[in-house]
């Protein structure tokens, strides 16, 4: 099966074919990326209506280049899947409205995905892993663990009181003088810097459960460096390096909790995937995969260019509901929000107010 997949919920315009096989193997077939951190780097952030104006523009082109790379037509693919949200409204419609266009005039069925859903099982598409398993999803608008039970069947064990990891790291560069995006900025400060020589708080450590809190740190970051203004350049290194330890002891005790909690309910278990763009943060993996250990977890993280916003994880959620016919109502609307554990209420603030959220 040959599924088409569209992204256009932030800020990268991508188109992907992804082939999924009768024993539930796969294949990248094309994979086409256009980030547009360019237009928005002068802004210090994602400006959504520069997002959605430069969607409308460039995704034609993009699934172009995507069709061209697997070398078919649309008559050549069994499904569109495109991201229906969660994610800015105006490039979710761009997405979603051309994606229904080709699925009407080629006469294929149309797959709403659920972006975080994309992000979910992209270790699926990377890995071939089994149901169940723990996901850590860390992105710009996002900060949450999820027992991963099954296509379409999410359990949300922890997620963040207040800003996304993601969004934590964006706001931490911009107030350290970092270029946008923030996360690969502070990485790169922070392997020049000194991580003990400020003692920020860790939020949350060892409390009962699987919650984070970003903004105290923020706070005492920002004071930190008001306290030793002007920074010099290794001010900032060591500023930057003191935030990213105090985030991977939060984090790989948020997950130590996570882990405890899902083994209860899933005896024989014991995967953690870590997906989204922060997953990218070596750091991060490097205390992951420790915290895994002592757990008897195995950590299993995609590849860098998988773990941030792609189509190749939206074809591949696509492929996956259409293999067991699942298939959300067709003519559903972009939704801004879409919490992917139903059951659970989404938490004051959590992810709403990132560039990404
Ligand atoms: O998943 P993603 O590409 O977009 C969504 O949020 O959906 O994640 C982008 C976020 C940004 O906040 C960026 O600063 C962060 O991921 N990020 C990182 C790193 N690379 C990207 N954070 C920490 N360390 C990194 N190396
Ligand atoms: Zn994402």
């Amino acid at each position: 099966m040959l599924v088409l997949g569209i992204e256009t919920s932030c800020d990268e315009t991508a188109a992907a074919i992804v082939e999924r096989r009768r024993d539930g193997s796969a294949r990248i077939v094309a994979d086409v990326v256009l980030s547009q951190i360019d237009e928005h780097a002068i802004f210090g952030g994602v400006v959504p209506e520069i997002a959605a104006r430069a969607h409308v523009e460039a995704l034609d082109d993009v699934v172009a280049a995507a069709m061209r790379e697997a070398g078919i037509g649309f008559a050549g693919i069994d499904a569109v899947a495109a991201t229906a949200g969660p994610g800015l409204i105006g490039g979710l419609i761009v997405g979603l409205t051309t994606a229904r266009a080709i699925a009407l005039a080629a006469g294929k069925p149309l797959v709403a995905v659920n972006h975080l859903e994309g992000h979910a099982l992209t270790a699926r598409l990377t890995d071939g892993i089994a149901f169940p398993y723990l996901l850590l999803l860390v992105s710009g608008g996002h900060t949450q663990f999820l027992s991963v039970e099954g296509v379409g069947r999410y359990r949300r064990l922890g997620t963040t009181l207040d800003d996304a990891l993601g969004e934590a790291f964006d706001k931490a560069a911009k107030l350290l003088g970092l270029p946008h995006p923030g996360g690969p900025a502070i990485e790169q400060a922070a392997k020049r810097g000194n991580g003990e020589r400020f003692a920020l708080p860790r939020p949350l450590i060892d409390r009962p459960g699987a919650d984070f809190s970003f903004s105290g740190l923020k706070t005492a970051l920002r004071l930190a460096a008001e306290a030793i203004a002007p920074l010099s350049e290794s001010d900032v290194d060591d500023l930057a390096a003191s935030f990213q330890a105090a985030v991977v002891e939060v984090v790989a005790n948020r997950a130590a909790h996570a882990m405890t909690s899902f083994a209860a309910d899933h005896a024989g278990a014991a995967t953690l995937v870590i997906a989204g763009g922060v997953a990218a943060n070596q750091a991060l993996r490097t205390a992951l995969a420790a915290e895994a250990g002592r757990h008897g977890f195995r950590l299993v993280a995609p590849p860098l260019r998988l773990c941030s916003d792609n189509a190749a994880m939206i074809a591949w959620a696509g492929a996956e509901r259409v293999a067991l016919g699942l298939l959300a109502d067709a003519g559903m609307a972009a939704r801004p929000r879409w919490p992917l554990d139903s059951a659970s209420e989404p938490m004051l603030g959590s992810g709403a107010k990132g560039a990404k959220a």
